[in-house]
């Protein structure tokens, strides 16, 4: 930060020195909210949280080097007092930008894709000058000023993510530091109940460019037709970024590969070259695309913004993070936050991804929708049951439309397989020819129920694991029980499927070799059901994990995925702790 004398804190933010503070004393920075970062010559700005209020660590940070505590009341040590510490942090963060007219501001936002395209951003922008650019999500009206406070003379670009809370919020936020260069990735459905409508969140987030001046460039997702309508609402000039046509800055001929990483050429109007992305999911084609076109707008050579997005790996954790571990389980840890845009983009990458392979993954109930909530869960829970996984794993309270919706729609994708080798079954018995070897999905081994604590109780409850429930998928026609002690299909013992046996509704569970099995049915059926899929419901992050273990073999791929207050990252990262069992 560019130094302060704490007679110029107090001027700016028109607050008293109490606790005998030296006005001439200097703040050199960094300023924070957190006392265990403060370093000699920080300000510490004491906020008050819902469980945490920073006054009570006032002491400590002065102890730790603090020149002062920026405070709403005195505090052991030099202050400077204010009435609302957030708006004070936005003030001095507001003259601390306004000292530096020779930094160029650029924000992003959009309602998925911010933080990723920001590290993009912020890596091009490196390669012409320092850049500033928030750690993580810092993209709120803390975390904002306080990365705004880090820049000094050296700075040239500030990469800022602005977040959107509610009607107003990026306004306020581009009143810190008005950005020249306004990037809007998409307009979705993250925080939709707080906002009522996706209209209403294109309002909020085309607050942005109606910030920019008529010499700034507003940077568009041509691709989102809400995205798009924004180029009206400014002053500043227009460039587009998209897959057609219209974008001038767009991809073409976008391959993926094996991994679920995109290839493509980037095209621009002074030339192209090609990108391979290490970035996962194909979703990150559109946050390169917004991160070249904004580069391109810095005048970066399109061969050097190829080269850098090329080289990206990704910087923010959680984020489509991909790990083998030795035994050859794949993880994808994406568990930084969800909504229906994110949800649906994972599981894209993730097929792709786990493409032959026994995918599971971990999900949880999304949050902060609103009315729509009960509707889009049961959307997500049909898109994770559709998804032909072997078995998925929905963490935490709230479950039911989830749970509901991959039920549905995994018997239903259960029974369209089911009827597809019956058909191939008879085509052969009409052939006259041997009985072919009927393709089928390994089932997990090594199942055991559900954990104590989920309380399988059959497929009528919410809760645990249950297979297709009479009302929603009639057990295959022609599939007889399993072998001795497996459960009957409209009787689920109580307690669930006894050891090594079969899921209500599915295949056994045991070894099973390509040839005839005892319970296939007789007289020319499918040698195998269809094999169900397995839905568990636990209660949080860490039960996911410890259900998991149980399911996972070498070679098995899983996503984790859900809204940041689950923290289903310590499912991810107690699945990478331990070898696959
Ligand atoms: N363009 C995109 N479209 C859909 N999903 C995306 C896109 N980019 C990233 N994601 C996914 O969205 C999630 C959040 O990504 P990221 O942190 O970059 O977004 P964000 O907008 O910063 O989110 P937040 O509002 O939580 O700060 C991740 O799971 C990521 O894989
Ligand atoms: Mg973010």
């Amino acid at each position: 930060m560019i130094p302060l004398p704490l007679a110029r804190i107090a001027e700016i933010t028109s607050g008293a020195l109490t606790g005998m503070a030296d006005p001439r004393a200097v703040v050199r920075g960094p300023v924070v909210i957190d006392s265990r970062a403060v370093e000699p010559g920080s300000l510490f700005v004491a906020i008050k949280g819902a469980r945490v209020d920073g006054h009570d660590y006032a002491a400590q940070a002065i102890r730790a080097g603090a020149v002062a505590v920026l405070a709403t009341r005195p505090v052991e040590g030099p202050a400077v007092i204010v009435p609302d510490a957030a708006a004070a942090l936005a003030e001095l963060a507001t003259a601390q930008a306004a000292a530096l007219p020779g930094v160029t501001v650029i924000g992003v936002t959009g309602s998925a894709g911010k933080t990723s395209t920001k590290d993009l951003l912020a890596r091009l922008t490196a390669r012409v000058g320092p850049t500033i650019a928030p750690v993580g999500s810092f993209n709120n009206e803390l975390g904002h000023p306080l990365t705004v406070l880090r820049a000094d003379l050296d700075t040239r670009f500030m990469v800022l993510e602005l977040a959107a809370r509610n009607i107003g919020h990026i306004k306020d936020l581009t009143r810190i530091a008005p950005p020249q260069i306004g990037v809007v990735l998409n307009v979705g459905t993250a925080h939709l109940g707080v906002f009522g409508g996706k209209e209403a969140i294109a309002k909020a987030k085309g607050e942005l460019v109606e910030a920019l001046p008529r010499t700034g460039v507003a940077v568009l997702n041509a691709d989102d037709p809400l995205v798009r309508a924004m180029a009206s609402r400014t002053d500043a000039r227009v460039t587009f970024f998209g897959r057609g046509e219209s974008a001038s800055i767009r991809a073409e001929g976008v391959t993926v590969d094996a991994r679920g990483r995109a290839s493509f050429t980037l095209r621009t109007p002074s030339g192209s070259a090609p990108v391979s992305l290490q970035l996962y999911g194909e979703h990150a084609v559109d946050n390169a695309l917004a991160a070249a076109a904004a580069g391109y707008e810095l005048g970066l050579p399109v061969a050097t913004i190829a080269a850098e997005l090329s080289q990206a790996t990704p910087l923010s954790r959680w984020r489509m993070e991909v790990t083998d571990r030795a035994d050859g389980v794949t993880v994808v840890n994406d568990a930084y936050n969800a909504n229906p845009d994110s949800m649906r983009a994972a599981f894209a990458a993730f097929e792709v991804l786990g493409r032959g392979r026994r995918r599971f993954a971990v999900i949880a109930a999304l949050r902060e929708l609103g009315e729509e909530g009960p509707a889009l869960n049961a959307e997500l829970g049909r898109l994770a049951g559709g998804s032909g996984l072997a078995g998925l794993i929905v963490a935490g309270p709230d479950a039911g439309p989830v749970l509901e919706g991959a039920r549905a729609a995994a018997a239903q994708a259960q029974a369209a397989a089911q009827a597809a080798l019956d058909a191939q079954a008879a085509a052969h018995a009409a052939a006259g020819g041997p009985q072919a070897p009927v393709p089928h999905q390994d089932p997990p081994q090594g199942w055991h129920g559900p954990s104590p604590d989920q309380g399988w109780h059959g497929p009528a409850q919410d809760q645990g694991w249950h297979g297709p429930s009479p009302e929603q998928g009639v057990p295959p026609q022609g599939w007889q029980a399993p072998p001795a002690g497996g459960p009957v299909p409209g009787h689920p013992p109580v307690g669930g499927p006894p050891m090594g046996a079969a899921p209500y509704g599915g295949a056994p569970a045991g070894p099973h070799p390509g040839g005839p099995v005892a319970g296939a049915p007789p007289g020319g059926g499918a040698a195998y059901p269809a094999q169900a899929m397995r839905i568990v419901h636990v209660p949080d992050a860490e039960a996911a994990a410890a259900e998991l273990a149980g399911w996972l073999r070498p070679g098995d791929a899983v996503l984790v995925k859900g809204p940041r207050a689950m923290g289903l990252e310590r499912t991810a990262e107690l699945v990478l702790g331990g070898a696959a069992q």
